[in-house]
């Protein structure tokens, strides 16, 4: 029997999940609803369901309606794809009557909600889904079984820088994430997935982090002390923004018009700030070291406005290294084609034993964003799930886990100590 399905937040992300289901599931899967804040935002969406994917509109509801939606159409899951701030409530909430859930990372943005998610889960004995992507992507399910199969025996420490460049790297100051209470900052909203990675990589879990960082390049002050002096807000009818390879132009790109622009007189919401604006509270540079609970130590770090885009990693272990390079090619959310995201440029993996010949190792990439993971994953969602002996599929718990890493390294940033990850949460396991 078909499962029906609702989806909240109907921004740049949620066609990823909703046009996999009217293109490719239709077998298996009945989209019903969506629900946002925002009617434009939402007639948008079913606009896209009609013009790009020849399927009809669906009913919508506002987000004050969250309850109303859930008793008329009665969905077996609630994707959640809003802001992040919000996603413990429609994630408790859909639980609460009767749903289970798949929501986007982060699964929320601190200890106190991320303890909310964890008793509603045991209060009502629903399930909660979070969509890793990064790690289906064959590169990084190659190095699980790379680790696992103990090819360069115990790993006891990792080096893993990542790269975010100046268009993708630059969209977090342009928007909703800019304000830390909305995302967690970058160490929750994006490094859940690096952290996610290592967790997943190693088969461990953190147990102290510290970290260190701040907003170094973006942000007002930091612009005024490389000597700019003029300044606007948004992008969207500036004539200073014409010259700033930083500015999005949201009129030039349909999408980007219909989804936000067109969408502004119901929300305030401007999706093109000035990175050089002022309110930014989130960091750009960004060093954090964790030790984890089977004694492997990881030194990570994120910036946020390099040249290149993608992540360079070591795993030293007890019979040798393996080094992994990867760039990815640079993509704004809405702003190109879904599959571009996350799409290799370039790739190497490669094992170093301790001794003998160093060999690369051939990993095959497919169609599809993430190096073909994404597919993957949303076959795992929505179609008939195949047998997966590396357990890819994330629970709450992982969820939990991933941004407690994070979670606890904004703690270390406020307090300049070292935190104890077991203190935040109580896991109830
Ligand atoms: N896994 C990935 O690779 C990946 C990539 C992009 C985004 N994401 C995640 O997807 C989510 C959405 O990000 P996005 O880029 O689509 O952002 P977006 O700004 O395009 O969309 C967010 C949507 O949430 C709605 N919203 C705002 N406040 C709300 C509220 N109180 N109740 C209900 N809806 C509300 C907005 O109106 C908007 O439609 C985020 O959690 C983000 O982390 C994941």
């Amino acid at each position: 029997m078909k499962k029906k399905y609702v989806l909240i937040g109907t921004g740049g992300r949620a066609e990823f999940f909703y046009g996999s289901m009217v293109r490719d599931f239709q077998d298996t899967c009945e989209l019903v609803a969506f629900c946002d804040v925002n009617q434009t935002r939402l007639d948008y969406a079913n606009k896209l369901l009609e013009e790009s994917y020849g399927v009809p509109a669906i009913r919508t509801y506002l987000a004050s309606q969250f309850d109303e939606m859930i008793k008329a159409e009665q969905p077996d899951f609630v994707i959640v794809t809003s802001v992040d701030r919000t996603h413990h409530r429609y994630i408790i909430r859909a639980m609460e009557l009767g749903c289970d859930v798949i929501t986007e990372k982060p699964m929320t943005v601190d200890a106190e909600k991320t303890q909310a998610i964890i008793d509603a889960v045991e209060r009502t004995g629903q399930q909660v889904r979070v969509t890793f992507n990064y790690r289906y992507a064959p590169h990084n399910t190659k190095i699980r079984e790379l680790i696992r199969d103990g090819v360069i025996g115990q790993v006891n420490s990792v080096h893993f820088e990542w790269a975010l460049d100046t268009q993708h790297g630059a969209d977090y100051f342009r928007r909703w994430h800019r304000d830390k209470r909305n995302s967690g900052g970058l160490l929750v909203h994006k490094s859940t997935h690096h952290f996610d990675l290592v967790n997943f990589w190693l088969g461990t879990e953190p147990d102290t982090v510290y970290a260190t960082g701040g907003l170094r390049f973006y942000g007002k002050e930091n612009a005024e002390e490389r000597g700019v002096t003029s300044f606007y807000e948004r992008a969207y009818g500036s004539e200073l923004a014409k010259d700033d390879p930083f500015a999005i132009d949201m009129e030039s790109n349909p999408h980007l018009k219909g989804m936000y622009l067109d969408a502004e007189h119901e929300d305030g919401y401007h999706r093109d700030q000035s990175v050089f604006g002022d309110g930014i509270n989130i960091e750009d540079t960004l060093g954090v070291n964790v030790t984890y609970k089977n004694k492997a130590i990881l030194t990570y770090s994120l910036n946020a406005y390099l040249p290149w885009e993608g992540f360079q990693i070591a795993f030293n272990g007890t019979k040798g290294r393996i080094e992994v390079s990867v760039r990815e090619q640079s993509y704004i959310n809405s702003g190109g084609k879904k599959s571009d995201e996350g799409k290799l440029e370039q790739k190497s993996l490669r094992v170093i034993p301790m001794f003998g010949e160093s060999y690369e190792v051939e990993v095959e990439e497919k169609e599809g964003g993430h190096g073909g993971g994404d597919p993957e994953l949303l076959n795992d969602l929505f179609g008939e799930p195949k047998e997966d002996t590396f357990h890819r599929a994330a629970s709450h718990i992982d969820g939990a886990v991933s941004i407690l890493t994070g979670i606890a390294g904004n703690q270390s940033l406020a307090t300049g100590q070292a935190v104890k990850v077991d203190s935040l949460v109580d896991l109830k396991r």
